[in-house]
């Protein structure tokens, strides 16, 4: 299971640590990064609050900008590219599920899960769909939605009236579950 960034890693050329993720308190940060300083000790350069590992839910230049650095190739990927499993209308693609969704094996899936589907014309990658769970428990409100095939903006909110039909039935074959068809393990 690729489960994205879990191993602190230390570069003896900045003598930089960087750790993924580590419990601070009651919650987590993320990409702690320590500078060795010579002597016995280590000194915090900077972190993060959230996780790299889940799209920036709300706007769609955000999503465009994290779907960039290619953070979800990391996450647990279906092995090749496969035409649109009915009732689909997305064509080839690939999905990716983010530690969180694939992990999560019954009930609705926790905040923060997430899957990026990339969209196929040929052996190009032409855009993009991505699915976020923004609030733990049911119902359609919970789910952020965007999706972009070429330059066209196909959906890009909260409920969005382009997916949340269709995902809405995920669950009718006894397949899928909470508005997802696929998880990858
Ligand atoms: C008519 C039905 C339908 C519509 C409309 C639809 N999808 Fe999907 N979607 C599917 C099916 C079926 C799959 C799983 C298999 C596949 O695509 O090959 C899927 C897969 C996905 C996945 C991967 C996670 C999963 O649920 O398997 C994401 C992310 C996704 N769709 C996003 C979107 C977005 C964003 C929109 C709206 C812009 C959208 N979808 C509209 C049917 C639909």
């Amino acid at each position: 299971m690729a489960l994205a960034h879990e191993t602190p890693e230390y570069n003896p050329s900045n003598a930089q640590l960087t750790i993924p993720e580590v419990k601070v308190g009651s919650g987590m940060v993320y990409n702690a990064k320590l500078k060795f300083d010579g002597v016995d000790n280590f000194k915090l350069l900077s972190f993060e609050n959230t996780s790299p590992n889940i799209p920036p839910a709300g706007k769609a230049a955000d999503v465009e900008q994290w779907l960039m650095k290619g953070i979800y190739k990391n996450w647990a990927c279906e092995a090749t590219k496969h035409a649109g499993r009915a009732p689909s209308p997305h064509g080839e693609n690939r999905i990716c599920s983010n530690p969180l969704l694939s992990a999560s094996d019954s009930g609705t899936f926790p905040m923060g899960a997430a899957s990026v589907k990339e969209l196929y014309s040929g052996d190009t990658i032409s855009g993009y769909a991505v699915g976020v769970k923004i609030i733990a428990g049911e119902g359609k409100d919970t789910w952020y939605w965007y999706e972009r095939l070429g330059s066209s903006v196909e959906g890009d909110g909260i409920a969005d009236k382009a997916c949340e039909g269709c995902h809405s039935h995920a669950a009718d074959d006894g397949k899928g579950r909470d508005r997802t068809f696929t998880r990858v393990k």
